[in-house]
């Protein structure tokens, strides 16, 4: 069995999507989900699913084996960083080479990088006259946003949206995508 774990800071509704997509699933399943964010949703939402979860602060995360440690002794095989705001550390990359996963919310290598999550990506894309936006699937290396491109999809941007609006039609293409394309990526077969 893959064993995967869900690395959230806030709502949570791609790890709500990924819970739902392995719920009954024959070869993966979902055993954690991790937050640097005590009051995040997402994990009340893995408390609802009955899916063990793990807060740990910066220090912890950044000089220390705390999170490596807890992960392997769960048996961890792949992490998937879902709305997860922190770079990841070498050593944690270390431990999972290739075997890590996240979503970013534009077309890279379009508006990525440090400080471009959520709002301020969906900002970014409407100041810069892009009818085009969507949405990219791809492996984490020790750059923000630089790794193994797996998947991409694209949407529309309409010259009234704003950036809730953008966000919206965004999180339909994450939901619809990442849980599948998660699977694929674990099954070895993208
Ligand atoms: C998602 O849109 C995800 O692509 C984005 O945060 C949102 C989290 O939503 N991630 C980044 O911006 C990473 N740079 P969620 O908490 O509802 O899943």
């Amino acid at each position: 069995m893959y064993q995967l774990a869900v690395l959230a800071s806030g709502n949570g509704t791609n790890a709500e999507a990924l819970f739902n997509h392995f719920k009954n699933h024959a070869r993966v399943r979902v055993a954690a989900l991790l937050s640097n964010n005590p009051d995040a949703f997402a994990l009340q939402r893995a408390r609802n699913h009955g899916i063990e979860t793990f807060v740990f602060d910066k220090k912890q995360f950044r000089e220390s084996d705390d999170v490596v440690m807890w992960l392997r002794e769960r048996g961890i095989t792949h992490l998937v960083l879902a709305g997860f705001l922190w770079l990841v550390p070498p050593r944690l990359i270390r431990a999972y080479p290739h075997r890590i996963v996240n979503i970013h919310p534009a077309l890279l290598p379009k508006f990525g990088g440090k400080g471009m999550y959520g709002k301020y990506v969906h900002e970014a894309v409407k100041k810069s006259g892009d009818d085009t936006t969507g949405i990219t699937i791809h492996l984490v290396d020790e750059q923000y946003d630089e790794g193994r491109i797996l998947f991409q999809a694209t949407c529309p941007v309409q010259a009234t949206d704003t950036a809730e609006e953008m966000a919206g039609r965004i999180h339909q293409l994450e939901h619809a995508h990442y849980p599948s394309v998660v699977e694929r990526w674990v099954l070895g077969e993208l």
